[in-house]
């Protein structure tokens, strides 16, 4: 059967912040072969507070390799094929742990939390000049709620369990990658307790220059840098699988865990976008345009990230990215449907704003979690405005969709202004971008074409490619021709640039009002 013809297949374990995946790929041609999903559940405590359970991420996991492997056996494909497991993840979410119990001492914080709003200000108040970009010389990054130092921060001033556990040498803290790679390959018996660059990068702990944690930062924060994970690149070796032989994914036990990047990184790599110029946009539980930026790091002077686009190889050199972060996208469907009831699934949302085809004038700016880029501004808070008795749910649903491509066309602008050369089309990736009206909008809105591969997971493909290509595994080249066959659709632009232009510039009348909510 053409079975026969299979090559070595590589998988990645995608862990975002709305749900995780186990996906398995042939390294020959990248065609997924099996995959699961699992929703994770998100807990909201107080207002502004998000968190999940480690526990739940962990569990969810296994159940995704368990089921991936029954699918893989149904279909006959030896489960021995699988040469190397990649990771992938939501970035900034901070855990800490006890590493003789193997137990979380805490819920994670997840990357959209506000609770550190006022520790931000307090620590911007204190800078010369009240700069939120103290530490961009360093760390790429402002100062904002959005990174790792400030919820680390947190759960040593306010949870007991965990400043014992640092007092004791007995905390550990990670970004999912290091919680999800420690449990794989032991965890309290021997796990490897590490991190990559694109992660660690994201943590406002790390030096993008020197490449490796920067003890100034980790004063300025107060954070001891024993509890901190080994950084490693994103593409070697950092242990083998170990499960227990009594679970159903035992059987990939001793594979190697090769390859680790940041979700959006990953992307970044399963789009191919390796050179200088390229740039992809990923429509996750947020949204995060990367554009590569080469070997040097570039500083942004309109808001946007520098940040480790990905480093393949111990020896390689690291790649460099500006990003534009915008925290709601995908979670302002889920809010419609979760909080408002509107909806009942994501698809009803295309049909339902479909229906209208026009906001009427709506504008709703899901400022949930304060805006990020380009504003980096906590004190937002969400507002919708420009209502009439005419307006109803239809018209909110379009405003929704036309939200997330206003924020794009924001960092876009940003990231176009910052480099000089504008981008003449997008490349666009994540669980959205089956939306076809939401592309649409997405082209009209930005007056250049929106491109998108038919094979929409590119983040593990992404992670799956580093595994593959690491050091003692090396069954994928990195080289751009091995997976030519890739395939896209392309969404023109359709309306005319003035009517683009002036509904644009209503969006940023609505962001204006959205500001200094929360002081
Ligand atoms: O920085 C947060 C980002 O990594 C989360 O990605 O796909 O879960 O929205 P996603």
């Amino acid at each position: 059967s053409h079975r026969i013809m299979l090559g070595p297949l590589v998988a990645a374990i995608d862990q975002g912040t709305s749900s995780t995946r186990f996906l398995v790929f042939n390294s020959k041609t990248a065609e997924l072969l099996s995959h699961h999903q699992v929703e994770i559940k998100q807990s909201f405590p107080k207002e502004g507070w998000v968190e999940e359970d480690p526990k739940e991420i962990l569990q969810s996991v296994y159940e995704c390799m368990e089921r991936t492997c029954e699918k893989l056996t149904q279909l006959n494909i030896d489960i021995s094929n699988i040469k190397a497991i990649g990771v992938t993840n939501q970035r900034e979410t901070t855990l800490v742990w006890d590493k003789e119990t193997g137990e979380p001492l805490y819920n994670a914080i997840v990357w959209l939390d506000l609770r550190t709003q006022s520790t931000v200000e307090r620590l911007i108040n204190k800078t010369p000049g009240r700069n939120k970009n103290h530490l961009k010389h360093k760390t790429g990054l402002p100062i904002s709620t959005y990174f790792s130092a400030v919820k680390l921060r947190w759960l040593m001033d306010n949870v007991d369990e965990v400043r014992e556990a640092v007092v004791c040498h007995r905390a550990m803290f990670g970004t999912v990658d290091s919680w999800l790679i420690w449990c794989l390959t032991g965890g309290k018996k021997g796990g490897v307790h590490c991190t990559d660059v694109t992660n660690a990068s994201r943590t406002m702990l790390f030096n993008i220059h020197t490449m490796d944690w920067d003890p100034e930062l980790c004063k300025y924060f107060g954070i001891p840098m024993e509890i901190l994970p080994r950084v490693r690149s994103s593409s070697e070796i950092y242990g083998l699988m170990k499960i227990c032989s009594s679970r159903k994914s035992g059987a990939l036990s001793g594979i190697p865990i090769s390859g680790c990047l940041g979700d959006q990184s990953a992307a970044l790599v399963g789009q191919m976008c390796f050179q200088d110029g390229q740039a992809k946009n990923t429509y996750g539980t947020g949204c995060f345009l990367l554009r590569n930026t080469g070997p040097k790091p570039v500083m942004s002077d309109h808001g946007l990230l520098t940040t480790v686009a990905y480093k393949l190889g111990r020896d390689k050199p690291a790649c460099y990215a500006l990003e534009g972060s915008v925290a709601i996208a995908g979670a302002v469907v889920r809010w419609l449907q979760d909080n408002l009831g509107i909806i009942g699934s994501s698809e009803e949302l295309e049909k339902l704003a479909a229906s209208v085809g026009t906001s009427y004038g709506c504008y709703f700016v899901p400022a949930f979690s304060g805006l990020y880029a380009p504003y980096w501004e906590p004190s937002a808070r969400g507002i919708i405005c420009g209502l009439t008795q005419f307006t109803n749910k239809s018209h909110l649903a379009f405003a929704a969709l036309e939200a997330v491509c206003f924020q794009t066309r924001e960092i876009l602008d940003a990231m176009n202004q910052d480099s000089g050369i504008p981008l003449t089309q997008l490349q666009v990736d994540g669980g959205m971008t089956s939306n076809r009206l939401l592309m649409q909008l997405q082209a009209d809105i930005l007056c250049i074409p929106v491109v998108k591969p038919s094979m929409p997971e590119t983040t593990a493909l992404g992670a799956a490619m580093a595994a593959g290509a690491a050091e003692g595994v090396s069954v994928w080249s990195l080289s751009p021709e091995d997976l030519s066959e890739v395939t896209s659709e392309k969404f023109e632009p359709q309306i005319n640039p003035e009517e683009s232009e002036f509904r644009y510039a209503r969006w940023k009348k609505a962001v204006q009002k959205s500001m200094n909510w929360e002081t």
